[in-house]
């Protein structure tokens, strides 16, 4: 089965073709970073605006690039929540014009569960019941995925989303947004003991998270350096920041997968990028024999074949939208 699939939820806009949820036939992506950098965030009504003019050529190439006709499609996919809402809007409304012209069933995919099916295409073996750690620009969820489109929230960010926190804390550095990478490479050449951050332990679930101190941290941090006129060790300070925020994800994760009896933990959006929390989560899964499952970089951030991938399950599950089909800019998984 083929599924033609659709992300516009941020400020990526992306089409994909999917065949049974698994192999990836195409997936066209425009990514409008570089347009917001200059605000250092993303700007709502522009990316609306940018996915309205790239969303319909996005789509053709897809088709272009798989080799195929239009009509030998069988399914519209499109990510209708969480996001902003502008921006869910344009695919939503496009994804609708496409079932409706091309007479195929529409299926609603949640965003972050297109995050978790990246894995999908990545590991051919993988299969639910696994355990899943979704980490991207706008959220941070500790994920029991107990079937395909059978999913628990754990736990989750009681404020800012990791990725929130690499962004704020690359601003604060002077480094260009999305400012995950650029912290990433700085943190190389650092030393990770050299500023002591405070990784947050909230009440009432010992799987929530909060990063808004840490974030705080870093901000006094940088601005106390400055006014007494001391020098910032810049690359220790993202080398320290970084494993506070890997020593907030990885620990509680692989807690969770212990009481819960998983024996394999996936880990998913665009923060799972990051060289160090990658490389923490391989240490730390070996340490607990548990089977580590992370996609390639190019399938961590916001992409179409994710969601083609979720797609193909949310169909066998019966799930389709009609054409009153609405964007949600927040919903639970
Ligand atoms: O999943 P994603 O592309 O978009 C959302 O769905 O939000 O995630 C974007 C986030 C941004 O905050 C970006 O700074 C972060 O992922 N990111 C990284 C890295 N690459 C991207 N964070 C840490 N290390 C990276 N290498």
């Amino acid at each position: 089965m083929r599924i033609l699939a659709f992300e516009s939820t941020c400020d990526e806009t992306a089409a994909a073709i999917v065949e049974d949820g698994r192999r990836v036939l195409t997936d066209q992506i425009f990514s409008q970073a570089e347009l917001h950098a200059v605000y250092g965030g993303v700007v709502p009504e522009i990316a609306s605006r940018c996915h309205v003019e790239s969303i319909s050529l996005l789509a053709e190439r897809a088709v272009q690039a798989a080799g195929m006709e239009k009509r030998d499609l069988d399914a519209i996919a499109v990510s209708y929540a969480p996001g902003l809402i502008g921006a869910v809007l344009v695919g939503v409304n496009f994804a609708k014009s496409c079932a409706l012209a091309l007479n195929k069933p529409l299926i609603p995919v949640h965003h972050i569960r297109g995050h978790i099916a990246a894995n999908y295409l990545a590991y051919p073996e993988l299969e639910p019941p696994f355990l899943c750690l979704a980490i991207s620009g706008g959220n941070t969820l500790l994920v029991d995925v107990r079937g395909y489109t059978d999913m628990k929230i754990l736990g989750a960010t009681r404020d800012d989303a990791a990725g929130e926190c690499f962004d704020k804390t690359a601003r604060v550095l002077g480094l260009p947004y999305p400012g995950g990478r650029p912290i990433d490479l700085l943190a190389q050449g650092g030393d990770d003991s050299r500023y002591v951050f405070p990784i947050s332990h909230v009440d009432g679930n010992p799987y929530d998270m909060s990063f808004s101190g840490l974030k705080t941290a870093v901000i006094n941090l940088v601005h106390n350096t400055q006014q007494k006129g001391e020098e910032l060790d810049r690359a220790s300070l993202a080398a320290s920041f970084t494993k506070a925020v890997s020593d907030s994800l990885v620990p509680r994760t692989i807690q969770a997968a212990r009481e819960l009896g998983r024996d394999k933990i996936a880990v998913a959006g665009g923060v799972a990028a990051n060289s160090r929390i990658r490389a923490d989560f391989q240490r730390a899964a070996e340490e607990n024999g548990l089977k580590l499952y992370i996609p390639p970089l190019k399938l961590c951030g916001d992409n179409g074949a994710m969601i083609g991938a979720q797609a193909y399950y949310e169909y066998l599950a019966g799930v389709r939208a009609g054409s009153d089909l609405n964007a949600y800019a927040t919903m639970d998984i």
